[in-house]
């Protein structure tokens, strides 16, 4: 069902590499609410996915950008607000990698090379997106900024490895970006710590499919889809939420606040 939430807004989304991205639900969604934007990724992922068919049906551009290189975003931001007429009204960043978790390499013996590039791509990718955004003045008054993270920023997730850290950084990043950018700009900056979800990024944590189970029969509603993780992203770029900034929103069917549930006491009595 679509509302008109977003018509008339302009914006910037990171991340769409296949149809199981967050990223690729919430432009077609976006899209579906009458908003305007570019698609953007890294060079190497829009050669590996499949991102014009979104461009396609969603009536897009895209401008290939390597969130850890502020020339490349210095790029996107300009070309986008040529392309789409004007300031941006939001912007999704949803971008995650870990060379550790994608090798398999233990948390109690990283590789601190990979640990860097990891904690760049993952995290530090946010505080230049939103450094360059706010240099350029390319955001419109209540405008809004959301990254997507996730549970293992706050509780221990063993497998999570080095993006429990990353992630931890990146919700830090919005609160401590996100008083200058409301101060100055009127621009409100927050996360949304979303369920595990089947997507390339998820499915590349060790054990993912246990994972996934036990917070399904963890959560009273259940795990949040990417669908869902889209529509309730839409909501914070609407104008019904102006007020909500710096804030970790959890999007998880109620995992982060259960202590137990009947299901898990059951399976542990078996
Ligand atoms: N899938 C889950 O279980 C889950 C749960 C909570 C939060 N998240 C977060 O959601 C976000 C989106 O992930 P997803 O699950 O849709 O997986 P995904 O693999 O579809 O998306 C990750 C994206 O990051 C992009 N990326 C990697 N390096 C980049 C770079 N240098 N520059 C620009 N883009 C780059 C990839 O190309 C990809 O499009 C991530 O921040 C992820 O950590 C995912």
């Amino acid at each position: 069902m679509s509302y008109n939430l977003l018509k008339g807004k302009r914006g910037i989304i990171f991340g769409a590499l296949d149809e199981n991205s967050i990223a690729w639900k919430t432009a077609e969604r976006a899209h579906e609410e009458g908003a305007e934007f570019v698609l953007t990724n890294a060079p190497v992922a829009l050669r590996m996915g499949t991102i014009n068919t979104l461009a396609e049906k969603t009536n897009s551009e895209v401008i290939p950008a390597d969130a850890t290189k502020v020339e490349d975003l210095e790029n996107l931001i300009e070309k986008s607000q040529e392309i789409l007429g004007g300031k941006l009204d939001f912007v999704l960043h949803s971008i995650g990698m870990s060379i550790n978790v994608r090798k398999g390499k233990h948390y109690t013996d990283q590789n601190y090379d990979w640990t860097h590039k990891g904690l760049d791509v993952s995290a530090m990718s946010f505080h230049k997106l939103m450094q360059t955004l706010y240099k350029k003045d390319a955001m419109n008054e209540w405008g809004s900024i959301v990254a997507l993270t996730y549970m293992a920023a706050q509780r221990v997730f063993p497998d999570y490895n080095d993006m429990a850290d990353n992630k931890a950084y990146l919700e830090s990043v919005a609160r401590s970006f996100g008083y200058f950018f409301g101060k100055d700009k009127k621009v409100r900056v927050n996360t949304i710590s979303q369920s595990p979800t089947p997507t390339s990024a998820g499915q590349g944590v060790k054990g993912f499919t246990g994972f996934m189970n036990y917070a399904e029969k963890m959560s009273p509603l259940g795990n949040a889809t990417a669908l869902e993780c889209a529509d309730y992203t839409l909501t914070l770029f609407s104008d019904l939420t102006k007020k909500v900034t710096l804030q970790n929103l959890f999007h998880d069917g109620g995992f982060s606040n259960m202590g137990v549930s009947q299901e898990i006491m059951e399976a542990m009595e078996e």
